[in-house]
């Protein structure tokens, strides 16, 4: 069960991401309205915001002003969501249902899309771009760099790119761990580091700890993904259930088994937790992102 009190706080901030992408999205009526509605369709009203929420608890950790973080935890949003728009296109995973919706290439079509995707990546470094982040201008250079190294082919991109070459293989597990680390842990570290650099600059020890423990979430956060994937059902998920195994997909599944799986992702948890020990209290929140990361059951 998760606390009372956390649960309010999720969905605070979860409110609190909607309106600023509410705000930063152009109106479904300017032209060309098509697109803008699309992208509207995709990034409003749906998802368990988890990024932005690291984002938030992390920018709590070094003091942030939330009206800082609150901009670059869109932005790191704004790309997850393109991603998941390609990531469900025919030619990559083939999925009709995303968030409990259609998904953006059955509502609209293939090519809005694509630019659909391509639009909220953009939209993502204005953002980035637009609005004082930092007191230190090199800070906030600092930060669109970390956001475009984890989006790219040295990231997400090149994660989701590793995905497709494994179809109907068997990894190893490193080459699994390498695969799941680039296509989800990569954007989940940006959302925390993000998060942390708008506050005060962090002691070279505080950094390592904070990359340690995103290092681990992100990674166990794609476990569960792929867990939910055989446990789950369409419903609760608001994506098609069993379809990696429908995929020929490589996943922590596949490859050890559900029990063994299990173990691997309550390992990551407890090392997640163990690292921000010397945080103390500062770290609450990402403590109980970390349970909820591993214990969700959507
Ligand atoms: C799904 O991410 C894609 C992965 C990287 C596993 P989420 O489970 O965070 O999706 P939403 O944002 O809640 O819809
Ligand atoms: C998606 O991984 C990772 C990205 C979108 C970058 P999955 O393909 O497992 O995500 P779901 O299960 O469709 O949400
Ligand atoms: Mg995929
Ligand atoms: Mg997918
Ligand atoms: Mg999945």
């Amino acid at each position: 069960m998760l606390a009372a009190d956390f649960q309010e706080w999720m969905q605070a901030h979860a409110a609190r991401m909607e309106s600023v992408l509410d705000r930063v999205l152009p109106p479904a009526s300017q032209a060309p309205a098509r697109l803008h509605e699309a992208m509207r369709y995709v990034a409003l009203d749906g998802g368990k915001r988890v990024r932005p929420l690291l984002a938030f608890a992390a920018g709590g950790l070094t003091g942030a002003d939330t009206a800082r973080v609150e901009l670059a935890a869109a932005s790191v949003e704004l790309i997850h969501v393109y991603s998941l728009v390609h990531d469900d296109m025919p030619c990559m995973d083939d999925d009709v249902l995303r968030r409990g919706k259609p998904t953006c290439h059955v509502a609209y079509d293939e090519a809005t899309a694509l630019l659909v995707g391509d639009s909220l990546q953009s939209m993502a470094f204005q953002v980035l771009a637009q609005h004082r982040l930092s007191d230190e201008p090199q800070q906030q250079l600092k930060m669109l760099e970390l956001l475009a190294v984890a989006s790219g082919s040295c990231g997400m991109a090149g994660g989701q790119a590793i995905d497709l070459a494994s179809v109907g293989k068997e990894l190893t597990l490193p080459e699994l761990e390498l695969m799941h680390i680039h296509k989800t842990g990569a954007l989940i570290r940006a959302a925390i580091l993000l998060g942390a650099l708008c506050g005060r600059a962090m002691s070279t020890a505080e950094e390592q700890a904070l990359q340690h423990y995103a290092n681990r979430v992100g990674l166990a956060f794609q476990v569960v993904d792929d867990i939910l994937d055989t446990e789950a059902d369409t419903a609760t998920l608001g994506k098609t259930a069993g379809k990696d195994a429908a995929n020929d997909k490589p996943t922590y599944v596949s490859l050890m088994g559900l029990e063994p799986a299990r173990r691997f992702a309550a390992d990551l948890h407890a090392e997640a937790l163990a690292v921000l020990e010397p945080f103390g209290d500062a770290a609450l929140r990402l403590r109980q992102l970390a349970d909820f990361i591993v214990l969700r059951k959507f």
